[in-house]
């Protein structure tokens, strides 16, 4: 049976210069190869007026409500995979990704309430299957106090999605890589991406 897969990007950079875009065509791509008859939905964070809203005590009484929170916790609901992907922004995911996060999770609508027994809480997107596809300027390890990849894993676990091995590629401010164009550049990691893309 065909699948709904829900493709969330939240970079900043200029779409044909943002290898975190360009990583998620590539994988989109292989994947398609793979899973020709899946639907595939696009929601680029740019976009949307709620990933523009920061939690605030001015804001808090009526942030999560229908149109900012709702619609796209029930856009988890109804898709079966989803696919996400962050650049590293001053160490951690993107600010639009953040108020995406912020407004989907919400308590007994993403997961059952958090202040209960450490491991206790329960997810309650169950059914998904998430893919994470980061990327940074750094190569992996120069900030070990930054890790947004290793982040949205826990984040999406703790609602109780399956997180397949996510992918990130490092380095991107960092020559060679930095002179390459994103396509050029992500072309060196095809078999990884073709290797993961199997198993999700
Ligand atoms: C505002 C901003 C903050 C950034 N902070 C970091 C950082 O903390 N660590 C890092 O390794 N790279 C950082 N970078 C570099 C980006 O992660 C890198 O250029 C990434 O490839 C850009 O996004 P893209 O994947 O869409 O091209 C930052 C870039 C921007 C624009």
């Amino acid at each position: 049976m065909s699948k709904k897969v829900l493709v969330i990007t939240g970079t900043v950079s200029p779409a044909e210069k943002s290898f975190s875009i360009s990583l998620t065509n590539r994988f989109i791509k292989e994947y398609k190869t793979l899973n020709p008859d899946d639907e595939i939905i696009n929601l680029d964070l740019n976009n949307e007026q709620m990933a523009h809203k920061t939690l605030s005590r001015e804001n808090f009484g009526t942030y999560f409500n229908e149109q900012d929170a709702l619609k796209y916790i029930n856009q988890l609901k109804e898709v079966d995979k989803v696919i996400i992907s962050s650049p590293m922004n001053n160490f951690n995911v993107s600010g639009l990704i953040k108020n995406y996060l912020d407004h989907v999770l919400l308590a007994d609508q993403t997961f059952s309430y958090k202040y209960v027994k450490q491991g206790d809480a329960k997810g309650l997107l169950e059914h998904l299957t998430v893919q994470i596809l980061t990327t940074q300027g750094a190569p992996f390890g120069w900030y070990p106090w930054g890790n947004h990849t290793e982040f949205l894993k826990g984040t999406w676990e703790f609602v109780g999605a399956k997180v397949n091995e996510p992918i990130l590629f490092a380095g991107t401010k960092i020559a060679p890589v930095s002179t390459m164009n994103p396509d050029e550049a992500i072309d060196s990691i095809a078999d990884k991406i073709i290797s993961v893309a199997k198993k999700f």
